[in-house]
């Protein structure tokens, strides 16, 4: 080949790459957030949020909110973290971003926003995406889709997702990235991880550089998560002895998200059991705006008086309905025949495909060396800590550190246990949603998992 033509090839590879960068730059401008209604002024950090087509012929576009880190914390250098809830069906701004591990989370007032200081922006970019199409600003104008949302096309519409998005922001390119999710996002993280992971297989430097994956209170095998949910019940004395018996004998096989008549029948029973506790977080009550009973409650519980808000997820559902805020956000920009909410009772009822286990999936990234974190709040009765334990202990990994204690400023922020290729850390007093209860200490979780050093003893 002469040199001309050399020349010529080069000329024009970087006429198209510099034309696909400056469109896909455009975008990303616009995307820019200038300020939110009743944000705190001048956080010191940028964020961006807006629309990223995943299926063109359907019509599924997924909304996406990025929050960087603080500039004088180097947000061009830290690295990128995508979080998603669970559900199926909730938001990852309702929940991910409002009331957990983003910087801003909503008033009362349902119209002001104040500043998360355990926020997890501190330390890493933080993407929050909802998933499937029909969550949140999420959606598909194939109003089917919103009735056979499942696992599969879930992770595949994420990874698409994430191809168009980094493509949008090329400045995270082969930059470290990690995702992190709670709750059913127990079954989106190691399916989305398994598909970057498989992707990338055999690329040198890929654009995603992705390093491995996080997940709190996490569905993971439901037969061994089943075990675990029905031994915590009756141990914490949420249930009788016959209905710890019923639920052993009708649920011990099949799908959580399928269950069978059976074992519907016996859960029902038990959940009549537990009665109005808040089964995502036992010890705290749960959310009722009346104020007399709340007075009663606080009288009784002398450690429910502390700042936790019951009610903060309404709070969330007042924000982002707001016109305002949605022209902020560049959400809705497509008119969306039904408002936002922060979970889909659609996307969740029909919900198809759900695989038993994600235990197969842990043991080929396990595999390939990726970094594996495993949390849990051990006040969470809705996917327990006992669940957890059991699930992993299926897993038959060998133990690099011993069950032991971690601690915060002297006092036992939980326990901890290393396996080969896993780490499983447990946060005392925590809920379903440990950063929402126990900030302080999620946030050490994080920053030990970003360092990938074991918990402070
Ligand atoms: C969905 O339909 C609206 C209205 O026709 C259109 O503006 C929008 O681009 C469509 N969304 C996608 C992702 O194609
Ligand atoms: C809230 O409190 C009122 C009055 O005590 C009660 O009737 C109602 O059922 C409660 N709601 C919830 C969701 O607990
Ligand atoms: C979208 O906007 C329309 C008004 O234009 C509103 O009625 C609807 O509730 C909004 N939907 C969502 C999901 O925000």
């Amino acid at each position: 080949m002469g040199h001309t033509t050399a020349f010529s090839v080069l000329g024009l590879l970087s006429l198209l790459v510099g034309t696909c960068f400056s469109s896909s730059l455009r975008d990303q401008v616009r995307d820019r957030i200038s300020v939110l209604p009743g944000q705190p002024r001048n956080v010191g950090f940028a964020q961006y949020s807006g629309y990223v087509t995943v299926n063109e012929q359907a019509g599924r576009a997924l909304f996406y909110w990025l929050v960087e880190s603080p500039a004088v914390r180097g947000a061009e250098s830290r690295p990128l973290v995508l979080w998603l809830n669970g559900g199926p069906g909730c938001s990852s701004v309702a929940y991910g971003a409002a009331e957990e591990i983003g910087p801003f989370h909503v008033r009362p007032d349902g119209k002001t926003l104040y500043l998360n200081p355990y926020s997890w922006n501190n330390l890493a970019n933080l993407l929050f995406l909802e998933s499937p199409a029909g969550v949140g600003f999420s959606y598909s104008n194939r109003t089917s889709d919103l009735y056979t949302a499942g696992d599969q096309r879930t992770a595949e519409d994420a990874y698409t997702f994430l191809v168009n998005w980094f493509e949008r922001f090329p400045q995270y390119k082969h930059r470290d990235f990690y995702i992190a999710g709670e709750s059913y996002a127990g079954h989106y993280v190691p399916q989305l991880s398994q598909i970057v992971y498989r992707r990338n297989k055999g690329i040198r430097n890929p654009a995603i550089n992705f390093k491995g994956f996080l997940v709190g209170n996490a569905v993971t095998d439901d037969y061994h998560d089943y075990i675990g949910t029905f031994e915590y019940w009756w141990t914490h004395g949420l249930i009788s002895d016959s209905s710890y018996h019923m639920l052993r004998a009708a649920c011990n096989s099949g799908s959580s998200q399928h269950p069978s008549l059976e074992c519907m029948r016996a859960l029902n029973v038990a959940e009549a059991e537990l009665g109005n506790i808040d089964p995502y977080s036992i010890f705290t009550r749960p959310c009722n705006n009346t104020a007399s009973l709340r007075r009663n409650l606080r009288g009784h519980y002398p450690w429910m008086s502390r700042a936790y808000d019951p009610c903060t997820e309404r709070h969330a559902e007042v924000y982002f309905n707001l016109p305002e805020v949605q022209k902020a956000l560049h959400a809705n920009v497509t008119r969306i025949s039904y408002p936002w909410k922060t979970c889909s009772d659609i996307v969740g009822n029909y919900w198809a495909d759900s695989p038993l286990s994600m235990l197969p999936i842990y043991s080929e990234l396990i595999a390939a060396g990726l970094k594996i974190w495993v949390y849990s709040g051990d006040t969470d009765a809705v996917v327990p800590v006992t669940a957890t334990r059991y699930s992993i202990d299926a897993l038959k990994l060998p133990t690099i550190t011993n069950w032991h204690p971690w601690y915060d400023n002297g006092k036992v922020g939980g326990w901890s246990q290393v396996y080969k290729g896993l780490t499983f850390v447990t946060v005392t007093g925590a809920g379903h949603e440990v950063p929402l209860h126990r900030p302080r200490q999620a946030f050490i979780v994080f920053r030990s998992f970003l360092e990938n050093k074991p918990m402070p003893t």
